[in-house]
């Protein structure tokens, strides 16, 4: 199904089009935009001003000519052109049901699927072994996997990566702290703190002591070598931190299609740098293998070391070159903090000089800043957001309490669940991703903010009003009943209920969830001054069966929309 978007855009370019036929207008954006005030129309296309530029003509008079030729249907109700030559459009009341009717009998509830039979990697969370996830690989797992659920209601096959950091130099150190170092029980209780703990005194003696750092690296080429001590050992290093990175994901509802470290690559490294020898992209310097990137304007980047080892980018161009050769996929996504920028656009760089097909992409974001309390506990940050989630259980648990204190304990603490859980991720997906985001349990938890409780407890109490109309009405089918707009208020909500499919659109080609929980937060608010200002169960046959399917599709966008968030939607709070 097309958005209103779409078929408006499509309207104008045809009226810029048939208006100007010889110019060539082809590198500006003349879509329908919603309007940004509306009283003045629903959309607006600003395209005018930009194409007056390149027809020498004075906007408002481009702006007439263009609305001349725009079709009068059923469509649009009224066209006006507004100061420097804005054009604004009105969409008649009719068309607007007709559509919402449509999106609401659509399995994809209006949402195009421009990825049908397309595939994309969304290379996501991606922690490192043996070291606590920090703040930076939580974030890139809530992020990534909301783009990943926003990709696949698009009609993309989505697979999610986890691309572990499993090898390297750490590992010779990390093997003769833990021969030395190791405290079992400590182990036991919290086994990657330990890990850390024991890494981290290691490194100190290799520092100080040369024939330290001698064994260490000997222990790193034994385990290259497959050495069966250091193989088992370094397995059980994965397996230790896999454990507590699973509970993580567990408590988050987040999964991986493949979690593949590394090491999984390491075979081919040489093959890959192999192949930049032959293509001339790579360089000796001082005995390292280096890629200039000056053309690019980027600063040189080591694929092997002068000791031979290889690096991130060697790994990472392994990476692509197995994705494409087993998957042939048509976008790969990255989702990293922002510290990581340099190294993606190096990379990427080469990557397309080496032959890599595969459009790649980085997406990038800022640091959270978690509550003052758990930045002081000196445990690692998987313990540290445990602690986190357990915070926001037990307070979504009081609200539930409040708002519900003649549930079922074991159902209030479900909910709890959901409404905690949910508002952790919400904080963190509703902010810009590109932007600094500073966690407080006020804003995740606000009833009356933009928070993941406001929105789940707008969908149940939508579900209690469609309940109640079933238990007094049980012979009216609102489902036969055509959607009448017929109040101010309806009239609203079914403008942003016809945006959700664009805000979707949005989300995934902008990378940003952001987009999406924006939209639904103006829908819900759309929604609260409908139930406030119009009645339903009270309002005549018929009208009240329309007010109630229009509720309907509130309920299921809400429902969806968190669902593309990563957000549970229970029916009762
Ligand atoms: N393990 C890396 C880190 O913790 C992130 C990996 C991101 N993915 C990639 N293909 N480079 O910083």
């Amino acid at each position: 199904m097309q958005t209103l978007k779409e078929i408006l855009s499509a309207q104008i370019r045809a009226a810029f089009a048939a208006a100007f036929p010889d110019a060539d207008l082809s590198a500006l954006s003349l879509d329908a935009l919603p309007a940004a005030d509306e009283s003045f129309g629903d959309y607006q296309c600003n395209g005018a001003m930009a194409a007056a530029k390149i027809l020498r003509r004075p906007p408002r008079a481009v702006a007439e000519a263009v609305v001349a030729q725009l079709p009068t249907d059923d469509l649009i109700a009224k066209v006006e052109i507004a100061g420097p030559g804005f054009i604004n459009l009105t969409l008649a009341d009719g068309a607007l049901a007709r559509h919402l009717e449509a999106i609401q009998a659509d399995a994809h509830l209006g949402v195009p699927q421009p990825g049908a039979g397309k595939r994309l990697i969304i290379d996501y969370s991606s922690p490192n072994v043996a070291k606590p996830m920090h703040v930076a690989h939580i974030r890139s797992t809530v992020i990534g996997d909301a783009l990943k659920r926003i990709h696949r209601a698009l009609g993309y096959e989505v697979l999610g990566d986890n691309h572990l950091g499993d090898w390297g130099t750490q590992f010779g150190i990390l093997i003769m702290g833990y021969r030395n170092f190791l405290d079992s029980a400590a182990l036991a209780a919290a086994p990657v703190d330990e890990l850390q703990r024991v890494y981290v005194l290691s490194h100190q003696k290799c520092e100080e002591d040369p024939a330290w750092k001698d064994q260490a690296r000997a222990e790193l080429v034994k385990l290259q070598a497959g050495d069966p001590d250091n193989r088992a050992l370094w397995q059980n290093f994965i397996d230790l931190s896999l454990a507590e990175f699973n509970r993580i994901y567990g408590r988050l509802g987040v999964s991986f299609e493949l979690v593949r470290g590394e090491s999984f690559y390491n075979d081919a490294l040489p093959g890959v740098v192999e192949k930049l020898l032959s293509l001339g992209l790579v360089r000796e310097s001082e005995g390292a293998l280096v890629a200039f990137l000056e053309e690019e304007k980027l600063p040189p980047c080591i694929v092997r070391k002068s000791d031979g080892g290889f690096n991130y980018a060697t790994t990472d161009l392994a990476t692509v070159f197995s994705r494409e050769a087993e998957f042939r996929p048509d976008g790969i996504v990255y989702v990293t903090d922002e510290r990581q920028q340099l190294h993606f656009r190096q990379f990427f760089a080469l990557a397309k000089k080496a032959g890599a097909q595969t459009p790649l992409r980085h997406i990038w974001f800022g640091l959270m800043r978690l509550p003052e309390g758990l930045l002081s506990t000196r445990k690692g940050t998987a313990i540290k957001l445990d602690l986190l989630l357990d915070e926001a259980e037990k307070r979504a648990l009081e609200l539930v309490k409040q708002a519900s204190p003649e549930m079922p304990a074991d159902q209030q603490q479900a909910v709890a669940r959901a409404v905690g859980i949910g508002a952790v991720k919400y904080a963190d997906l509703s902010q810009n991703p590109q932007s600094a985001v500073t966690f407080t349990w006020e804003k995740a938890l606000a009833m009356d903010g933009n928070s993941a409780p406001y929105l789940q407890y707008a969908y149940a109490r939508i579900a209690s009003v469609i309940d109640k109309h079933a238990e007094r009405f049980p012979d009216c089918d609102w489902r036969r009943e055509p959607i009448a707009l017929d109040a101010p208020q309806s009239r609203r909500l079914a403008v942003r209920l016809a945006r959700f499919a664009d805000a979707v659109l949005d989300a995934a080609e902008q990378e940003k969830p952001s987009l999406l929980a924006d939209a639904l937060y103006d829908l819900s608010q759309a929604y609260s001054s409908f139930y406030q200002n119009v009645p339903f169960l009270k309002a005549d046959a018929g009208i009240r069966e329309s007010r109630v399917r229009l509720c309907d599709l509130v309920a299921q966008v809400l429902r969806r929309g968190l669902a593309l968030l990563g957000i549970d939607t229970p029916d009762r709070i």
